[in-house]
C-alpha cells in the first residue's frame, strides 16, 4: 500500500455510484477501497487499515450504516467516519456524529466535494498530533480553511490570512509577546471556520438581510468552530478566541453577551480586525464600503463595539496602510479568478 495515498473504504450498493466516487477520489490523492455489503466493509476493517471510511446509511432498505459506523469505531477508532446519507434529517446526523461518526453528507454525494470534505476532517484529526509546532498549526489550519469557507461564500476568499496579517501588526503595536501574537494569528485564520458546519449554508451567499431565524443559525459559528479545533491543550487559547470572535466591548455581541475585559484582548484585537476586513470585501448583500467610511464607523463604534485599547492603534495603522488594505480583498479576488463589481 502506497504510504503517501490516505485509504478510504467506500461502502454503498449501488455499484455504479460507488465507481465514480472512487475514481474522482483516486485523482485527488486517495486510494479507495470498494464494499458493496455492510459485511464486506466490516471483513475489509478487520484485515487493512483505513484512514477514512465512507458509508451509505441505507442498504436493501436497512440502516445498516450504523453497524458499519459501529464496527470503525471499534476496530479503527482513528479513522474518519463519513455518512452519506439520503435522509439528512437532523435527529438521524445528530445520533450518527454521537455515535461517532465525524459527520454526513447529503446524497446524491458530489464527489469533489467529498473529497474535500475528507481532506479537511483529515486535517482536523492531525491537529490532535503531540508536539505541534507553531509552522504545522498554521499549515493544517490554513490547509483545513482552504477551499472549505471559500467554497461556502466566493466572496471570503484570502479573508483568513489577510485577518491573520493585519491581526500581527496590531498586536505588534501593542507589543504582545511572541507566543500570544501566534496564538492570535492562528484563531485569525480559524475563526469563521465553524460557518461549514451550520446546517443550512444557503444563508451565507443570500442577497439581502437575514431573517432572525437566520441571523440566529449564523451566531452558532464561533462554537461551532471553536468545538472543531479539537482537545489540543495547545490550542486552548486559540478554541477561545474563535468562540468570541463576534463577542463585543459593550456586551451587545454573540454568542455569550461578554462585555469588557471578560473577553480576551486578543479576541477584542480580531472583532477589529475581522470587522474591519469583512467591510473591505463585497458581500453578497454589501458592497465595499469606502476607507473614510470605514474610519466614520470605527470612530462612533469606539468604546461600544471595539475597544479601544484595540482600536486606536488599528486607526493609526490604517492611516499608514489603510488605502492599500482596503483594495486586498478585491484584489485576492481577482487573483482567485473571481470577478467583483461595485
Ligand atoms: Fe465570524
Amino acid at each position: 500500500m502506497n504510504e503517501g495515498l490516505r485509504s478510504v473504504l467506500l461502502v454503498d450498493d449501488e455499484v455504479r455510484n460507488l465507481e465514480l466516487i472512487a475514481a474522482v477520489l483516486e485523482h485527488q490523492g486517495f486510494q479507495p477501497t470498494l464494499a458493496h455489503t455492510p459485511k464486506a466493509a466490516m471483513e475489509l476493517l478487520r484485515t487493512l487499515r483505513f484512514d477514512a471510511v465512507v458509508t451509505d446509511v441505507v442498504f436493501d432498505g436497512f440502516s445498516e450504516g450504523a453497524a458499519v459506523l459501529a464496527a470503525a469505531r471499534e476496530l479503527q477508532p482513528r479513522a474518519v467516519v463519513v455518512l452519506m446519507t439520503g435522509y439528512p434529517q437532523i435527529e438521524g446526523a445528530v445520533s450518527a456524529i454521537k455515535a461517532g461518526a465525524h459527520d454526513y453528507i447529503q446524497k446524491p454525494v458530489d464527489p469533489i466535494l467529498l473529497s474535500a470534505f475528507l481532506h479537511r476532517a483529515l486535517k482536523e484529526r492531525e491537529i490532535e498530533r503531540d508536539n505541534l509546532s507553531f509552522a504545522d498549526l498554521i499549515e493544517i489550519l490554513s490547509a483545513m480553511v482552504a477551499n472549505t469557507i471559500e467554497r461556502v461564500d466566493p466572496y471570503t476568499a484570502g479573508h483568513g490570512s489577510r485577518t491573520r496579517k493585519y491581526c500581527r501588526y496590531l498586536a505588534e503595536e501593542l507589543g504582545l509577546e511572541r507566543a500570544r501574537t501566534e496564538r492570535l494569528e492562528l484563531a485569525a485564520i480559524a475563526h469563521d471556520y465553524g460557518k461549514i458546519y451550520l446546517d443550512d449554508l444557503g444563508f451565507l451567499t443570500k442577497n439581502g438581510p437575514l431573517t432572525p431565524e437566520e441571523f440566529a443559525a449564523v451566531q452558532k459559528h464561533p462554537l461551532l468552530g471553536a468545538r472543531k479545533l479539537g482537545h489540543h491543550e495547545q490550542l486552548a487559547e486559540v478554541r477561545r478566541f474563535v468562540a468570541e470572535h463576534h463577542e463585543k466591548f459593550d456586551g451587545t455581541g454573540y454568542p455569550k453577551k461578554l462585555k469588557g475585559d471578560e473577553i480576551a484582548i486578543e479576541s477584542r484585537i480580531l472583532c477589529v480586525v475581522e470587522v474591519f476586513d469583512s467591510l473591505a470585501t463585497k458581500r453578497s448583500y454589501k458592497d465595499i464600503w469606502p476607507l473614510e467610511k470605514v474610519q466614520n464607523f470605527f470612530a462612533e463604534q469606539r468604546a461600544k463595539a471595539f475597544d479601544p485599547l484595540a482600536l486606536d492603534p488599528f486607526l493609526k495603522l490604517l492611516e499608514r496602510h489603510g488605502e492599500r488594505w482596503i483594495r486586498q480583498p478585491a484584489l485576492d479576488l481577482q487573483a482567485a479568478g473571481l470577478k467583483v463589481e461595485g
